[in-house]
């Protein structure tokens, strides 16, 4: 048995604004449990650790949108993403969340100790803020235009499309994701976490000690920002959800978000540890613990470069060994969204494909998304469970134990002499330990569960060249020797299985009857020329592991989709809400007139002006429209125009404006004019 060694194994804290997906599971959650299940059945002291992250601002905006109050929001969705996990076989060792007093508490003590060691820079700064939602605007309250790929979307603490890492100030084009207003700036103070004097400290950990054992995506990233140059970040912010600031000045101020929320780690750690009579100190102070981080690649600065830089500035914590992020799964080939509906509910999934838990966690290691991003499809879906999990694994396992129990009552056989081939397939799967175990440690879990599956094509290959049903009727003997080493296989996947298809470990281990044997198999046990499954030990009956799945139930699912992708297209089309009711002599006020565009120019140093001389049958008179992002000049001049004609004058950019060409605009955000087009449609014919 390889030393025991002490591990904390770490899952992001997800979101409590929702549900959780298959894009949660393939990115995070099922790698983290196939290696903390994996270090268990090595008889490592392991501490796998998650919770739910509730405090940060999208959580407060659904609310708001609900009606409802955070609390309320958090509640709902803590409670279903924990089931989700206990359904899925997550085995975290403690499932705890942010708004939990432990956490409160053991946030408060970082901060105000990184207060008390001098490691925050306070400063006045002009911040975003929204006047009427009387709100400062940091985070998801505001987005953007990203200063470093242009993106449109970005929000005021991140861009999800280049990953940068954003203050709100850096946004162009801020808006307010309350109102829609843009922002001004008012003053306020916070707290700092002057990055740029941990530049030093994370270019040698990250960039010389990591250069190898981290993987190139995060390995890469971490690069980039280092060689961009750290600036200080504000670990505060002005809002009323969260834990408050606690320290002089602090009122009305909370915790950033991602300055809580990887101390829950810490405070996860400690709840469990209260309850299991440990010490969690060792757990995330003794230098013999390796911390392993698991993520999704939209977190790695803030577990890369902030959250080490938070304890290192503490002074008496480890630093993560390995933070291996995945990439991201898309779903059908776009990217999965919540907003958007666009994704695989894991409740959902399991309404619809009940206790097919393992396939799911199966198809989702076997397309991980580990060194890019992956696409997930219902049919690659179909063919996994019923090409590999059924026709192979499956297969595989009802042969060997239909064929025991036929021949021999259920009773494992006594071997006699070992063919070649016999001792070959023992040896080679006496080999399968080590290879999944070195693909594991290398945070390959695609190639590891490809390796499973390469042991049961062994055991087929191996029945279908042995043909123990033909051979029966010529040899008794060397018929009990084939069904012993198939059993030997069968017994093995049992054990192998485990970190990757707990359920259907537990169910083979049960049809097998593996708690009758004197001693659990361990990986080990394999390795070794141990028998597993002795003579005269006795197994049950045949069940069969996975079930093929028909057509129609994937058909069902991209009809759904399809449903879902129908619902968005009508979403964006909505119609303008109708204006308030007026009477005809309001209407009777508007003097409109067809015209024509004699003459048009762009107006310099402007996007959207053209200056335009129209006809209006009573005059010939200038109009300045803001049109010229959907039309040149050149096109207009010509063209038959609805004026409103008694618009009173308006001065823009110097030329006075006399009236208005009446527009529409399609959803895309297209110009189209109201066109009175027609021979006889002279200027100045009124329209009414
Ligand atoms: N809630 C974050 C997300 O879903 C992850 C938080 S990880 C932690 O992206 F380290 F902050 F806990
Ligand atoms: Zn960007």
């Amino acid at each position: 048995m390889t030393d025991s060694k002490r591990f904390t194994i770490t899952a992001a804290l997800p979101y409590t604004n929702g549900p959780i997906h298959i894009g949660h599971l393939a990115g995070v959650y099922v790698p983290a449990d196939i290696y903390a299940r994996f270090l268990r059945s090595q008889g490592h002291d392991v501490a796998f650790i998650c919770g739910s992250d509730e405090h940060g601002v999208p959580i407060t905006i659904k609310a708001k949108n609900e009606g409802v109050s955070p609390q309320d929001i958090v509640d709902k969705y803590h409670a279903i993403i924990k089931k989700s996990f206990e359904d899925f076989g997550i085995t975290f060792d403690n499932y705890s969340r942010t708004s939990a007093k432990i956490h409160h508490e053991t946030a408060s003590v970082f901060f105000k100790t990184l207060y008390d060691k001098g490691k925050f820079v306070e400063e006045v700064t002009e911040q975003l803020y929204d006047q009427e939602a009387n709100q400062f605007l940091a985070d998801r309250f505001v987005t953007g235009t990203c200063p470093k790929c242009g993106n449109e979307e970005a929000y005021g603490d991140q861009c999800e499309n280049c990953g940068s890492s954003l203050n709100a100030t850096d946004l162009i084009n801020p808006r307010s994701a309350i109102t829609g207003n843009k922002p001004t700036l008012k003053q306020t103070k916070h707290w700092f976490l002057p990055l740029d004097q941990y530049e030093g400290f994370l270019k040698d950990w990250i960039l010389v000690d990591h250069k190898k054992d981290w993987k190139p995506n995060v390995y890469g990233q971490c690069k980039s920002w280092i060689d961009d140059g750290l600036r200080p970040r504000a670990v505060t912010r002005d809002l009323d959800w969260g834990i408050p600031v606690p320290v002089e000045g602090g009122k009305g101020k909370v915790l950033y978000v991602w300055f809580d929320a990887p101390i829950g780690y810490i405070s996860s750690t400690k709840e469990w540890a209260e309850r299991e009579g440990k010490d969690w100190e060792s757990y995330w102070k003794d230098k013999d613990t390796t911390l392993v981080h698991f993520i999704g690649k939209d977190n790695i600065v803030f577990h890369c470069i902030i959250f080490p830089s938070m304890l290192k500035a503490e002074g008496s914590y480890i630093l993560p060994e390995n933070v291996p992020a995945n990439e991201f799964l898309n779903l059908e080939g776009n990217k999965l969204s919540t907003s958007k509906n666009w994704a695989v509910w894991l409740p959902e999934y399991l309404e619809d494909f009940p206790q097919q838990q393992d396939v799911l966690r199966y198809v989702l290691t076997a397309n991980a998304p580990e060194s890019k991003d992956n696409d997930f499809t219902w049919n690659d879906f179909q063919a996994r469970n019923n090409n590999e999990l059924v026709a192979i694994f499956g297969n595989f396992i009802n042969r060997v134990v239909v064929l025991t129990n036929k021949y021999y009552d259920g009773i494992v056989p006594g071997a006699s002499s070992f063919s070649k081939v016999d001792e070959e397939t023992l040896t080679k799967m006496r080999a399968y330990p080590a290879v999944i175990s070195s693909a594991i440690e290398r945070y390959r879990f695609r190639e590891a569960s490809q390796e499973l599956m390469n042991l049961a094509r062994l055991g087929n290959k191996y029945l279908a060249d042995a043909e123990p049903w033909k051979v029966i009727k010529e040899d008794e003997t060397r018929t009990r020797t084939i069904m012993f080493v198939a059993l030997q296989i069968a017994s093995a996947m049992a054990t192998l299985s485990e970190p990757f298809l707990p359920f259907t470990s537990n169910k083979l281990k049960g049809i097998l009857c593996h708690s009758a044997l004197d001693t659990e198999t361990v990986w080990n046990d394999i390795k070794s020329s141990e028998i597993l499954l002795p003579a005269g030990h006795r197994i049950g009956k045949a069940e069969l592991l996975f079930s093929k799945i028909e057509n129609d139930a994937i058909q069902a699912q991209l009809d759904k989709l399809e449903a879902t992708k129908k619902a968005n297209e009508t979403a964006g089309k909505e119609i303008d809400p109708i204006k308030n009711e007026i009477t005809w002599d309001d209407f009777a006020k508007l003097d409109i007139r067809v015209g024509t565009v004699l003459e048009a120019e762009k107006m310099p140093k402007t996007k959207k002006l053209l200056m335009l001389k129209v006809d209006t049958g009573l005059d010939i008179r200038t109009i300045v429209s803001g049109i010229a992002e959907s039309f040149t000049a050149e096109e207009v001049v010509g063209k038959k125009v609805t004026v409103l004609a008694n618009l009173a004058p308006r001065t823009l950019r110097g030329v006075e404006s006399e009236g208005m060409i009446l527009m529409t605009e399609t959803p895309e955000g297209k110009l189209v004019f109201v066109n009175p087009e027609g021979a006889d449609t002279e200027n100045g014919l009124r329209i009414s």
